[in-house]
């Protein structure tokens, strides 16, 4: 494959390949080659050496955070400002839909590329990690790997480019962890479903133009009765509701969603009718690895943070690093994320090498969850006072790190999971 070679205005862009950015003439130029991903077998030849493809992905989205995303990221955090303009950067740089194919307008990469994507955009921004996570492996992986030919056409190619976002509707207000629960119903009315109830804590609720959502058609069937449908925007009888104002993660877009009488056509169904609940559970599966890679951003963002910190602070006469208390702290922080980084890997590579992975999926997320809860702690510790203040952004990695702990699937949901998958005969 012959190179594609494009200008861009101030960084990197992935469409269907790779990127390397060089500047000549006075201007930057991206040169695209194809990605040829062999992290997958390097893991299982116990190569961890990323290949240069993955590291010029990590490097693109490095730069977009740092350069983007951070000189605005305390101000839409304090109003709760979602990122509208970055996340069309990020759209058509071609990080909404890093794992669709290249013929449905998505970028063609690998999970790997994508959660050393998501772990760099989370070191800055979870509140945008998080609209991309769902939006790439929530919305397009599901779609992708269970939508038909024309869903794909009609509603995967503009989520893929950017130019929508989606959503994905499963949490009610009784129904969080207890996901078969379903009290939204999509009755069978012939050539559509009818549809009725209320979605609660959507990420990307407000800004999306496409819903999935979940929804029981015959109760007597229990989880086997349940469906997933593509809900449009401007259906009538569809209700974007309050928007949540959160603890972390202010500036993503939480709302609580009304469906009064949609009229959903039946060709908006994803699989045979009753595949609802396994298509939700599928599609968490891959979610739970981008969610795994965000907490290992927000961990690793705050843990470089503190790192740069205790080489410039000074107490009792030397920086603080120097002091064994502090030493200790970040050795413990650096080598919990490596080991957070190495079970998202895995997880990653498993799922692109086409082998089981809801396990390895759980289990990151379980882990890098708890790293990401317990180290951006030890980051504001380590910062002290100035850890409690909002400039020095660790106080937001440390409130944005509770919710890894709890959407996709609770810390508790992962060890039924794990449990179920180490104790089955
Ligand atoms: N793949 C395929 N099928 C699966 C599956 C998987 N990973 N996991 C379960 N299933 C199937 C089972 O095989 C079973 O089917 P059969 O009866 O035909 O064998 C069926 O699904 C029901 O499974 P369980 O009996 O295990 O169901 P359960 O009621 O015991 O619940 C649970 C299991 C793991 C607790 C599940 O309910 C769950 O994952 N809950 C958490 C829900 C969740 O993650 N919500 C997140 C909301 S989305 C979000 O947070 C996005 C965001 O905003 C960021």
């Amino acid at each position: 494959m012959v190179p594609k070679t494009r200008k861009g205005l101030f960084g990197p862009c992935i469409y269907n390949s790779v990127v390397f950015n060089f500047i000549s003439n006075g201007q930057r130029h991206l040169i695209f080659a194809p990605i040829w991903s062999n992290f997958s077998k390097s893991i299982k030849e116990m190569n961890l050496e990323l290949t240069e493809e993955h590291i010029a992905v990590r490097d693109a989205a490095r730069d977009f955070a740092q350069n983007v995303l951070k000189p605005t990221v305390i101000d839409r955090d304090n109003e709760q400002r979602f990122a509208t303009d970055e996340i069309t950067e990020l759209g058509a740089l071609g990080f909404m839909g890093m794992m669709v194919d290249e013929r449905y307008g998505g970028s063609g990469m690998d999970t790997v590329s994508y959660a050393l994507a998501m772990e760099e955009i989370s070191k800055v921004d979870a509140s945008v990690s998080v609209c991309m996570s769902v939006n790439n492996s929530l919305v397009c992986y599901g779609l992708q790997a269970h939508g038909t030919e024309e869903q794909k056409e009609k509603y995967l190619r503009p989520l893929a480019s950017g130019q929508k976002i989606g959503a994905f509707c499963l949490s009610e207000p009784e129904a969080g962890s207890d996901a078969t629960s379903q009290a939204t119903t999509a009755i069978d009315c012939g050539d559509h479903y009818l549809l009725n109830g209320t979605k609660n804590w959507i990420t990307n609720g407000g800004c999306a133009g496409t819903y999935l959502v979940i929804a029981q058609t015959d109760v007597e069937k229990g989880h086997r009765g349940i469906n997933a449908l593509i809900v449009e925007r401007d259906m009538p009888g569809f209700i974007v509701g309050a928007k949540e104002d959160k603890m972390g993660i202010r500036g993503s877009d939480t709302h609580t969603l009304m469906f009064q009488d949609v009229k959903v056509p039946k060709t908006n169904r994803i699989g045979e009718d009753g595949f609802g609940f396994k298509f939700a559970m599928k599609t968490l599966s891959g979610g739970r690895i981008g969610i795994a890679a965000q907490a290992l951003g927000i961990a690793s963002g705050a843990y470089e943070l503190a790192l740069a910190y205790s080489k410039e602070r000074k107490a009792f006469g030397k920086t603080i690093n120097k002091h064994q208390a502090i030493a200790f702290k970040l050795a413990d922080m650096a080598t919990q994320i490596e080991a957070a980084r190495l079970m998202v890997m895995k997880a990653a590579a498993l799922k692109d090498a086409g082998e089981d992975y809801d396990l390895a999926s759980s289990m990151a997320k379980l882990y890098a969850s708890e790293v990401a809860m317990t180290q951006t702690v030890e980051a504001v510790q380590v910062h002290g006072g100035y850890g409690f203040v909002k400039e020095y952004h660790v106080e937001r990695l440390m409130r944005d790190a509770k919710i890894t702990q709890i959407y996709e699937g609770t810390s508790e949901v992962q060890k039924i999971v794990i449990s179920r998958s180490i104790l089955k005969d």
